[in-house]
């Protein structure tokens, strides 16, 4: 028997309760081409998607009664697949879990076996979920600004919603790699936390998040990592220098994005979208390679907070609201 947190709105009224579960009730999602195992889940963590699954607050589920958390971390138990044998420690980031298929906010989790990542050996189980979604969307990104040639000595990079979870990792990644990271957020009580992780300007949200900018703006950034989306999205690459490249993988402020063409084809701006939910196994094995590698373990600490399943729901509210600094792990078992 294990806990899980179970959402339910088959009858059109959104439930949300702990349930006690045995292994015959998690549904199966392999079959002969896809072998599943199970996994003794330790840890998994709130990301922005899951706050809003948990507070029911946009259509995440598509799939009901559903365990949300759409990433775990955790020990195989029983494996169909020869490839990842019992006992191996693997992460799972997205593939559907915690929206088409059960989750990772469980003690037990079922999931295929091509879903699951080995850890690497300097990474616990903690510290996955530590990282979890956010922390690698982070990196993705960080790839996709190298993959485009922004490299250090390019000038400076932005990453907007720093204090966020994306923005968080993503201003500690980069800065690990000698960038010199701008740090946009609106909390400016959190400077000195951005700049222990590694910023080195503070932005003011305001200076970006603002309708009716200029198409082209004074160019201050080689590049960018943008949790954001809508008006600092347009406002952000209208500042970005000649072949620089923003990686955008957010829409905090929203789903909107009012531009014009000017920085494309006037500065050769790329705008490259990074979605982490269906990215191939082998570049998912390269992302925690280099998460393993440049991500500073104090740091990634100084960003954690960890809760109980139990604290869950109230947790997810506060990420809502924007009162979540970095990132919340799920202690399954506390
Ligand atoms: N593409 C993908 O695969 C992928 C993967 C992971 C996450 N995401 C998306 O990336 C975004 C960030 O995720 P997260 O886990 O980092 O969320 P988070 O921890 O809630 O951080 C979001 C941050 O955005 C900023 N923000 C919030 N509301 C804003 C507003 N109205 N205007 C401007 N900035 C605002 C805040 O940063 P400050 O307080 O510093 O201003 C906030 O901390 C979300 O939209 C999420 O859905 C996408």
């Amino acid at each position: 028997m294990f806990r899980a947190l179970r959402l339910d709105k088959s009858d059109g009224e959104f439930q949300r309760e702990f349930v006690t579960l045995d292994e015959g009730d998690l549904p199966t999602v392999g079959d002969s081409d896809h072998p599943e195992l199970v996994v003794d889940v330790e840890y998994s963590t709130v990301n922005f998607k899951d706050a809003l699954a948990v507070a029911d607050q946009s259509p995440i589920v598509r799939s009901w009664p559903m365990v949300p958390g759409i990433d775990l971390a955790g020990i195989v138990a029983l494996s169909e697949d020869s490839e990842v044998p019992v006992g191996q420690r693997v992460v799972v980031n997205g593939w559907g879990i915690g929206e088409d298929t059960w989750g990772g906010m469980t003690q037990r989790a079922r999931v295929r076996g091509s879903w699951t990542v080995p850890l690497p050996d300097g990474v616990s189980t903690a510290q996955a979920m530590a990282i979890g979604t956010a922390g690698y969307t982070s990196i993705l990104c960080v790839l996709a600004l190298e993959e485009h040639h922004v490299t250090p000595d390019r000038g400076p990079v932005l990453v907007t919603g720093a204090a966020g979870g994306v923005g968080s990792v993503a201003v500690a990644l980069l800065a690990a790699r000698g960038y010199e990271v701008h740090a946009s957020t609106g909390r400016p009580e959190e400077a000195d936390y951005l700049t222990a992780l590694g910023a080195s300007t503070i932005v003011e949200r305001s200076e970006l998040s603002q309708p009716g900018g200029r198409p082209l703006a004074r160019a201050r950034w080689a590049g960018a990592v943008d949790a954001v989306g809508s008006h600092t999205l347009a406002n952000v690459l209208a500042q970005v220098q000649p072949e620089g490249c923003v990686a955008a993988c957010g829409l905090a402020q929203g789903m909107d994005l009012m531009t014009s063409v000017a920085p494309f084809i006037l500065r050769g701006v790329t705008l490259r979208g990074v979605h982490s939910v269906h990215v191939p196994r082998q570049r998912r094995v390269e992302a925690w390679r280099r998460l393993d590698e440049d991500l500073d373990r104090e740091l990634l600490a100084s960003m954690t907070t960890t809760v109980g399943l139990d604290e869950v729901p109230a947790v997810a509210d506060e990420v809502l609201a924007g009162r979540v600094r970095g990132r919340v792990v799920v202690d399954v078992n506390a």
